[in-house]
Parts: C-alpha cells; structure tokens; sequence
C-alpha cells in the first residue's frame, strides 16, 4: 500500500492541532464528542496534547456499510450520547468526505443544547464535498483516493496501521 501520511507527518500535526484547540479553548467547557470508530486512535493521541480541563464524549456514525467503499445512508447511534447541554462541544472525526456525518452532528449537538459546537478531522478529502461545512481544525487535505489506517478502515481491517495509506482497491485481501 502507498503510504500517504507518515506516522512522523501525523503526530506533528496533531500536536500542532493540540496547541491550537488549548489556545482556543482556555476558559471554555470543552467537550470533545468523538464519532467512533474512526476517529479513535486521533481522539487517544489529540487529548493528550491539550493540557485543559476537558471532557470526552463519544457517538456512533456509519455511513460506509461493509466492505463497500461507496456512500451510504447515515446510521446514528445516540445510546451514549453525551450531556452537552451548556458545554463548547468539538466535534471529532477522521475524515471529511461528502460532509453529511458531520453536518448532521453539528446540527444534532445544537439541538441538544450544546452552547458552541465546532469541527475537526484529520483529513479533508478534495472534490468530495456535499454539504458546505469548513472544519474548524483540519490536519491535511488529500486526493479523492479511498485511505485507511490511523484509524480508518476497510471493513473493520487496517485501523492499527501508524501512518495512513491508499487502499489499492484492485488488490484487497479475500
Ligand atoms: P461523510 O461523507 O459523511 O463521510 O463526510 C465521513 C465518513 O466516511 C468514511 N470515509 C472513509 N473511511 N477511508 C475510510 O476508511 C476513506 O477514504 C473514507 N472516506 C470516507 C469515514 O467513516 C468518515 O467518518
């Protein structure tokens, strides 16, 4: 698989994404509500490099059923759904495709009372976009290519790999 993101590439970033969010957010409630389960290992290494009071909240999304890499209907699981009533909420995800997950959560955390609701992803994908939503954090912007690793998957495989790398879809395991 070519990789696109060095394992190297992405931590300077997400410190670099840590330093910015404290900075923002000093004074403020901040919750961060992490869209599982891409969006896992970038959660782990993010709060670590905000030194502030936070919160973690985590909420279900899929959109991408199976082993296909085409879109599909958006499935919400609210059974966690955190208390964000009166706190700044970050929304957290792995990648900006089309913007219907994270278009639909930020309007799903106003509705719950959430006081500020901001976005950020690792990845924005270019040409990709359907729903006009500028992240507030962004770590890089890539071709529209099919990515995994660094938490994104290709049914449920390669969420463990460091770095992120294009998914030759011609040569997938059986
Ligand atoms: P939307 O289209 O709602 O999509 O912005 C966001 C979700 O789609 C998944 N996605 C990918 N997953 N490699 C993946 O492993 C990709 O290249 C890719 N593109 C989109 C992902 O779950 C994301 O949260």
């Amino acid at each position: 698989m070519e990789i696109l993101l060095s394992e190297d590439q992405i931590q300077r970033r997400v410190e670099e994404l840590g330093r910015q969010i404290e900075a923002d957010y000093q004074e403020k409630h901040l919750t961060i509500v992490a869209v599982l389960t891409g969006s896992l290992i970038l959660l782990a290494d993010l709060i670590r490099q905000i030194h502030l009071p936070l919160r973690v909240a985590l909420l279900q999304a899929s959109s991408y059923k199976g082993a296909t890499t085409t879109g599909g209907a958006l499935i919400l699981n609210e059974a966690f759904a955190p208390d964000v009533a009166g706190r700044d909420v970050l929304l957290l995800d792995d990648i900006l495709d089309t913007g219907h997950t994270l278009g639909t959560l930020v309007r799903r955390m106003g509705e719950r009372g959430a006081l500020s609701v901001k976005t950020a992803v690792l990845l924005r994908k270019i040409g990709r976009q359907q729903v006009h939503l500028e992240p507030d954090y962004c770590g890089f912007t890539i071709p529209d290519r099919f990515v995994v690793g660094y938490g994104l998957d290709y049914d449920d495989d390669f969420r463990h790999l460091p770095h992120v790398a294009v998914l030759d879809e011609t040569n997938l395991p059986k």
